[in-house]
């Protein structure tokens, strides 16, 4: 009985381990389109933060804080911003990990699983990047800590590019660097052989203890890509790019519930999920961004010129919609007890404030409207039920950063084959 059961099991076995490649294979050739689910990161600090997510992104595009900032615009009278997160840190940096950094400086609140050379990592997926890169076992072990760090030893179809290096730095002298190669990488089902991977060799602290992140997949152009020869740029082609002609439509979509977590789509665009039909714009692909310009707002129904009228790029890496300052300042100037709050970084309100709606221009023919129930981002002190706002500022840096507060009211289609971008008003909420 024993026997016979244990050789039932073995049987079954079996019959997995040599079904298992050849439907995963079959499934890669046909599927024009797939979906990538997009997680919580349950080892994330502490949730979201507003402080954390301003600073996030001013480091991301090395937007200089600028201290007597808020004194200028006359909304505190002496004080100065406190944290210097991303200011040149007085080392110059250290890719070992001795940077100065907030754990929550670089924490992804949402990953994917994407599949490496037969390993699982969880993935931060960046449309204001262009590097695959990820935790390796080349790092010192306390680097690694509870990462799930990708062994190239034990991948079979790993191939080392030899001599060839990457590193991304930011303005505070911290990122993350290494080495080069190719390998299968398979995400929502469909591989792509020889994708080029970003071997992290040296990671600064922020990468560290953000223990969850095991590294990025860039969905931003190509051109971006950083990787290098040891003499001369060569940048690689993104996951998307290699992939994209073998699609029904060469297009992935960021669909966001409202809590942010939700899924990415390859191939597809699925009309069930916004109203209406959905609008083109360019995007100026040479800056290697998903850019385009916005020069109008909204609030409520009463539509302004934005007097500085910074382009705007699609960001699925950033949590909140970061417009330029004059378009910050109008909306909170309708918001009863909001102030520009210093010690935070951003603008604050009481939590039980109605917030108008808020609409930003996309090029010149459609308005991303997003609902003001759903603008909320952070409750920043629950002793006096301050809440931090997902619309903020850039104070001025020249870009506007249109992240995830945008995408859980717009389906954004991100579109390759003609380097555009497709937004549908969601339904409300
Ligand atoms: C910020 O930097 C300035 C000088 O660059 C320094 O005087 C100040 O103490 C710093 N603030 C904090 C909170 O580190
Ligand atoms: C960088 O980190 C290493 C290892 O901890 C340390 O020995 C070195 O002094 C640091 N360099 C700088 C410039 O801080
Ligand atoms: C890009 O492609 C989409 C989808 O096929 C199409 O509807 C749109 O008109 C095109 N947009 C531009 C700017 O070429
Ligand atoms: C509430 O708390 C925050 C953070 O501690 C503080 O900055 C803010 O001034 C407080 N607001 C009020 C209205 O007391």
């Amino acid at each position: 009985m024993l026997s016979l059961r244990f050789f039932f099991v073995v049987t079954l076995l079996a019959a997995v381990v040599f079904a298992a490649p050849a439907s995963v294979r079959r499934r890669g050739l046909q599927k024009r389109s797939f979906k990538v689910p997009r997680q919580l990161n349950k080892a994330h600090p502490t949730g979201p933060n507003g402080m954390a997510a301003m600073r996030k992104v001013f480091r991301k595009y090395n937007f200089v804080v600028k201290d007597d900032f808020m004194v200028k615009e006359g909304f505190i009278s002496n004080t100065k911003l406190s944290q210097n997160a991303t200011k040149p840190a007085a080392t110059g940096g250290n890719l070992t990990g001795t940077v100065a950094a907030n754990p929550e400086q670089n924490a992804a609140l949402f990953l994917s699983p994407v599949d490496v050379g037969g390993q699982t990592l969880n993935l931060d997926f960046d449309s204001g990047s262009s590097d695959l890169w990820m935790f390796s076992t080349d790092l010192p072990a306390q680097s690694i800590a509870q990462h799930t760090a990708f062994d190239a030893s034990k991948s079979t179809t790993f191939k080392k590019t030899e001599g060839s290096q990457w590193k991304i730095t930011y303005g505070d002298g911290s990122g993350a660097a290494g080495t080069v190669g190719t390998d299968t990488v398979t995400i929502g089902g469909v591989k792509v052989e020889g994708q080029t991977v970003e071997l992290a060799t040296a990671v600064s602290r922020s990468f560290i203890e953000d223990t969850n992140t095991d590294g990025l997949v860039g969905l931003a152009f190509s051109n971006l890509n950083t990787v290098n020869d040891g003499t001369k740029k060569t940048p690689q082609k993104t996951f998307f790019d290699n992939v994209m002609n073998d699609l029904d439509m060469p297009v992935f979509t960021a669909d966001l519930d409202p809590d942010g977590t939700g899924v990415y789509e390859f191939g597809k665009i699925d009309a069930t999920k916004f109203e209406g039909e959905m609008t083109w714009i360019p995007v100026k692909a040479d800056t290697g961004f998903w850019q385009f310009p916005s020069t109008k707002f909204a609030i409520g129904d009463q539509v302004f010129e934005n007097p500085q009228g910074s382009d705007a790029i699609a960001d699925t890496g950033t949590s909140l919609l970061l417009v330029d300052q004059q378009v910050a300042d109008a909306y909170y100037s309708q918001v009863k007890g909001a102030q520009l709050n210093a010690e935070v970084g951003g603008f604050i309100y009481p939590c039980a404030a109605t917030l108008p709606d808020i609409s930003v221009a996309i090029g010149d023919t459609y308005m991303a409207k997003i609902p003001g129930n759903q603008i909320n981002f952070a409750t920043v002190d629950k002793a006096n039920m301050t809440c931090f706002g997902g619309v903020q500022g850039n104070q001025g840096a020249g870009l506007q950063i249109f992240g995830d507060t945008m995408f859980k009211a717009q389906l954004v289609a991100f579109n390759g084959g003609n380097q555009s971008l497709g937004f549908g008003q969601k339904p409300l909420r």
